[in-house]
């Protein structure tokens, strides 16, 4: 066979696995063997084994970070409510930046995108504690409206002061949430969520400073 007619050959599965045992090293199995149903190279796992590698298995998802189920569970607990507190106030934003009118469109529109930008990354940030603790993270909108604290208007498309108002109460919600949190946190003796939740009560203090400075002018 000349090397044209070589080239223009389909690979046998044969010739592919040649090429791929001179390519790389020996291993067990070789590597480019797994998933292969051809390879007899090992007996297959009896019961007792995978029941072994599912408790390992489930014992490296279970934080042993000093901190007991209970204490874990009940931190998880307020993170998700939370979580839906925040997931409702970055859905309110979004409504607002769409839906604000008047005199100073442009700017509102601008500012609370830069709110809700802020808010997708604390809602991630509270899912991804909650989950760093070895709980789920709610995860429907279903679920985030039945958690959370801060109410919802449907249908209603309020003033650009109103919205200011209404959204300058949610954070301020929050941060009294927030409190209460730290001490549930603290009391459990979890200080990495302590930390977190005071970082957290940081930023929502700083969002409602920002929407209580621009309420200030008289012109919205
Ligand atoms: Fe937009």
């Amino acid at each position: 066979m000349d090397a044209t007619t070589a080239r223009n050959q389909p690979l046998s599965e044969e010739m592919i696995d040649a090429t791929l045992a001179d390519s790389f090293p020996a291993s067990d199995p070789p590597s480019w063997t797994l998933g292969r149903e051809s390879y007899q190279g090992k007996e297959p796992a009896t019961a007792i084994e995978t029941t072994k590698t599912n408790r390992k298995e489930a014992s490296i998802m279970n934080p042993n970070i000093d901190l007991s189920e209970e204490q874990r569970n009940s931190v998880v607990k307020i993170l998700n409510a939370l979580l839906s507190d925040e997931y409702v106030l970055y859905t309110k934003t979004r409504n607002y930046h769409w839906n604000v009118t008047g005199p100073q469109f442009n700017d509102l529109h601008k500012f609370f995108e830069e709110q809700y930008t802020e808010l997708n990354v604390v809602a991630d940030d509270v899912a991804e504690r909650a989950r760093s603790l070895g709980g789920w993270a709610l995860g429907t909108l279903k679920e985030f409206s039945q958690h959370a604290r801060v109410n919802e208007y449907p249908g209603q498309y309020p003033q650009a002061r109103e919205m200011i108002a209404n959204l300058l109460a949610d954070h301020e919600t929050i941060v009294r949430q927030l409190r209460t949190d730290l001490e549930t946190a603290e009391k459990q003796h979890d200080m990495g969520t302590n930390d977190f939740l005071t970082g957290l009560m940081e930023k929502h203090e700083k969002m409602a400073w920002m929407l209580r400075a621009f309420s200030a002018g008289e012109s919205v």
